[in-house]
């Protein structure tokens, strides 16, 4: 694995630009390397900024979006209209507004049994991936107890060593008890690049546990994110960076 990437930058904006322009050159790249880029979106509330950026001129014309392919790191189990569905809110903030064709979109289904969603899930990677292949980037957020897309802490997913994706109820996640789908992080170390999004002071402790703590992956679960063949970067806010060094 290479060595991880560690940008600070002033303000979550600084962070949605930085990631915008790179998801661009990434994109770029990819498509002249094996004709199409497939990206996996975070779910939560920091990726709106970089949508809105991503929706907007010039990375609207610029990203050719006939050549990406978009899934998602996990979703809550609800239908896709629901306020707290991530497909949703990236359908609200990006997909409805850009020419990507629907069947581009491989959207986890939260409204059918988690289970059941995850094992078609798992056939759509399998299909596109094969059995070592990646995306070309996967976005990821931070929870301020250290989990990521709904891989939390304590929760069976963090054990899953041969599944790209499954399901799994959680106590204490971002939305109380609930279902959710997640990728694990078997699947997400495949990926060619890794872009962590953390912007704000609550996550500031989670970060520091992350960067500089002991390696505990069950308490810290975003500790077990570490691509093999590819590039971890960390585009981090000041307030998020305040406790680390
Ligand atoms: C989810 C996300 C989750 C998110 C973090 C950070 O479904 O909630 O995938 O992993 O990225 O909780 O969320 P914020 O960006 O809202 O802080």
């Amino acid at each position: 694995m290479n060595i991880p990437e560690i940008k600070v930058v002033p303000t979550p904006a600084d962070i949605a630009a930085e990631a915008a322009e790179r998801l661009a050159v990434i994109c770029e790249w990819a498509i002249g390397d094996h004709g199409n880029f497939s990206v996996v979106l975070s779910g939560g509330s920091t990726p709106k900024a970089l949508h809105a950026l991503l929706a907007a001129e010039p990375y609207k014309s610029r990203i050719d979006w006939a050549k990406v392919r978009v899934f998602f790191g996990d979703e809550r189990c609800v239908p896709p209209d629901h306020p707290d569905s991530n497909y949703r809110m990236a359908n609200e903030t990006l997909l409805s507004k850009v020419p990507i064709p629907p069947d581009n979109v491989y959207r986890m289904e939260g409204e059918i049994e988690p289970a059941v969603a995850a094992d078609r899930y798992e056939e759509h990677l399998s299909d596109l991936f094969g059995e070592a292949g990646g995306p070309d980037l996967c976005l990821l957020g931070l929870g301020d107890d250290g989990h990521t897309a709904s891989l939390f802490p304590h929760t069976p997913a963090l054990k899953e060593t041969t599944r790209g994706c499954v399901a799994q109820f959680v106590e204490k996640s971002t939305t109380g008890q609930s279902w959710r789908i997640t990728l694990t992080a078997p699947f997400i170390n495949r990926s060619r690049q890794v872009l962590f999004l953390v912007a704000g002071q609550n996550k500031a402790r989670a970060l520091q546990q992350i960067l500089e703590g002991d390696r505990n992956p069950e308490h810290c679960p975003a500790q077990l994110i570490a691509p093999a063949m590819g590039q971890l970067t960390w585009l981090i806010d000041v307030a998020a960076a305040e406790m680390a060094e």
